[in-house]
């Protein structure tokens, strides 16, 4: 098939224009900086320019892969792309739904309202902006010319904010040799998609004209079970430094009197996320996308491959080292802990 990824150099897009090439597809990438994958041809163009699809818009394509978060840039591509591509696989967000109280719902929960301008004030519009694109996918190429992929948290190596490659890397290089500050949540759900599955998926809805829309999130566990296998990844990887990491749960009061933050960024415990509130951010029916022919690794080979890149590249998610150190013996300090 002759596929037309807009993206390729970039985390998740890169992957896709891989797989493809990998499974004999004939790859074109349109990007800014040209940096794409060997054995792909590269298309230079600006998305935020009205000519951005010359190049493309007079060829045929069996399908388009497109990961862009501005309206504008979809708006454009699928209006100059309608007439010369057969499929328009997209990638939206689960953000797109209007609530995340609920935990099971499938694709047709209800959405945010659509931003009307063409590019984001801040990222505080991205589910609104999501929307937008997505609606302009499903104009252009109607429910049956197209895929709508809903992803959750994306994971693994390539990761750079450093979500999911912080607490495989944690247990490996314990602060004390043998606790590891968590927060005491360990009922919440958890789930994240290997960057590489999700990839691997947007190529097989190209090849088998798959069309609908569709949530793909990674396996749905407790965090004590995500954390559970992040240890156990540690310890057969660590060698003989690391055998006995023990979590020691800390409540969120106490947490936040440190300064630390849940979910993202720096001092904070990452995938954290307190809050009714915020359930279905990791707990919504993926039945859809894995009838559709989703296939998820194990998390123990995601959280193992992440451990190691995150070792060489970095990532903020989470607590420093001297951050650490200092909320344990905060914590000690307390009497009775
Ligand atoms: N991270 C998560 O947990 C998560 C969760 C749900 C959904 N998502 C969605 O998943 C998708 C994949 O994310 P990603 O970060 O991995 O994307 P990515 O593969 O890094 O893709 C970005 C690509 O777009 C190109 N690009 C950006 N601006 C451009 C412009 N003005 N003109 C031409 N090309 C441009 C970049 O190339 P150049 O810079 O070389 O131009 C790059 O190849 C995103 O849509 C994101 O919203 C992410």
């Amino acid at each position: 098939m002759k596929i037309l990824v807009l993206g390729g150099t970039g985390w998740v897009s890169s992957h896709v224009a891989r797989i493809a090439l990998e499974t004999g597809h004939a790859v074109t990438c349109l990007t800014r900086s040209g940096g794409v994958p060997n054995g792909a041809r590269s298309v230079r163009a600006d998305r935020d320019t009205e000519n951005a699809y010359d190049a493309v818009a007079g060829e045929q394509w069996d399908a388009v892969i497109d990961v862009a978060g501005e309206p504008g840039h979809v708006r454009r591509a699928t209006a100059a792309l309608k007439e010369s591509a057969k499929r328009y696989i997209f990638v939206s967000t689960i953000s797109v739904y209007a609530s995340h109280a609920k935990a099971g719902l499938d694709e047709t929960a209800e959405r945010l309202p659509a931003l009307e301008a063409d590019t984001m004030q801040s990222m505080a519009e991205y589910g609104e902006a999501k929307v937008a694109a997505e609606d302009a996918v499903l104009a252009a190429f109607g429910a049956d010319r197209s895929v709508i992929a809903r992803p959750g948290l994306i994971g693994g190596p390539g990761d750079a904010t450093g979500r999911t490659t912080y607490w495989p890397w944690r247990f490996a290089h314990p602060v004390d040799r043998t606790h590891i500050v968590v927060p005491d949540a360990l009922d919440l759900t958890c789930a994240v998609i290997d960057a590489r599955d999700l990839a691997a998926w947007l190529v097989h809805c190209a090849s088998a004209e798959v069309s609908g829309t569709f949530n793909l999130l990674g396996e749905q566990l407790t965090f004590g079970e995500h954390l559970a296998v992040a240890r156990e990844v540690a310890v057969a990887e660590g060698g003989a430094g690391v055998d006995e990491p023990r979590i020691l749960p800390m409540p969120a009061e106490f947490l936040q009197e440190q300064g630390v933050n849940p979910w993202a960024g720096e001092k904070s415990l990452p995938l954290w996320i307190p809050g009714s509130e915020n359930v279905a951010m990791s707990a919504r029916s993926v039945a859809a996308a894995r009838a559709a022919g989703l296939k998820l690794r194990p998390l123990a080979d995601t959280l193992r491959d992440g451990m190691w890149w995150r070792g060489n590249n970095g990532g903020d998610a989470g607590l420093a080292a001297a951050d650490e150190r200092e909320i344990i013996a905060a914590w000690r300090a307390r009497a009775g802990n």
